[in-house]
């Protein structure tokens, strides 16, 4: 999958293609990278992408006469490969990204054939953000990371680009870890344990270690639905639970004392 991001951070944007999964997905071409700064479009000297908002006030905004070469730049390299490209602008007033939108992105992205592929153009801001012309012009959809304000869209646009990653097909080592993850089937993920069996008193919980695997399916399956309950009720609201579920909810309960 192809990704393009318009920023004026390249440098802090490309990390993700250095390290862990995503960095891992890089070197063996699941994932292209490709920056685009919106200084490479400006014509004068001071290579200028930004000044003073109309009407005063603090801050200053991103202009748009270099956005505008800058996406339209990206959007044609894009649909060089892909047969439409979307332009996703991160903003803290976009609609909240959650693990669906990730799913529905992947979708896209991932079809049998060229003819229908989507790319995603990632666009940054900084300062007070960009014009708002450049919205009404260029922007297909507005996506933010949460309820709060980051400097820049660059943190958004590399959260998008690894939850992303991780769900194309060959990235992770077994086909089943992001199957199992939180917010699959609406549920949170289980706990883990790893070696030693005793940290500071603490167990591993038997059943881990007695290589039933029927039994220890359930166990996790328990655990999973559990948490969620306590945890993110919100999420099983929208999850029909089956009999066997609802059993297992109510041995969760009853052992936790709840
Ligand atoms: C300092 S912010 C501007 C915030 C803007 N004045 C507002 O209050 O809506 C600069 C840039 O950071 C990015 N940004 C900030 N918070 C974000 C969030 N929660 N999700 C995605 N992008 C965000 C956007 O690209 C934004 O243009």
């Amino acid at each position: 999958m192809r990704f393009d991001v318009i920023t004026l951070l390249p440098e802090l944007v490309e990390a993700v293609t250095q390290v862990g999964v995503t960095g891992r997905a890089a070197t063996r071409g699941l994932i292209e990278l490709h920056c685009w700064n919106p200084r490479d479009f400006t014509e004068d000297v001071h290579r200028t992408v930004d000044d003073r908002p109309y009407g005063g006030g603090p801050g200053m905004v991103m202009k748009a006469e270099s956005l505008l070469k800058t996406i339209r730049a990206a959007r044609k390299a894009s649909l060089a490969v892909n047969k439409t490209a979307k332009v996703i602008y991160l903003s803290p007033q976009g609609k909240q990204l959650d693990q669906e939108a990730v799913r529905n992105f992947v979708k896209s992205a991932v079809q049998n054939t060229s003819d229908d592929q989507q790319g995603l153009i990632l666009l940054c801001g900084r300062y007070e953000g960009i014009d708002e012309r450049i919205i009404e012009l260029e922007v297909d959809e507005e996506w933010s990371i949460g309820d709060y304000v980051l400097s820049g869209g660059e943190l958004g646009a590399m959260v998008i680009i690894d939850a992303i990653t991780r769900l194309l097909p060959g990235v992770l080592g077994h086909k089943d870890s992001a199957k199992q993850d939180s917010f699959t089937e609406n549920l949170l993920d289980c706990e883990h344990f790893t070696r030693p069996e005793v940290v500071e008193g603490l167990q591993v919980p038997a059943v881990l270690k007695s290589g039933d695997h029927k039994a220890i399916a359930q166990w996790r399956r328990k655990q999973a639905i559990g948490r969620t309950f306590q945890r993110r009720s919100d999420l099983l609201q929208e999850n029909s639970l089956s009999s066997e579920d609802k059993a297992l909810l109510k041995e969760y309960l009853n052992e936790s004392g709840s």
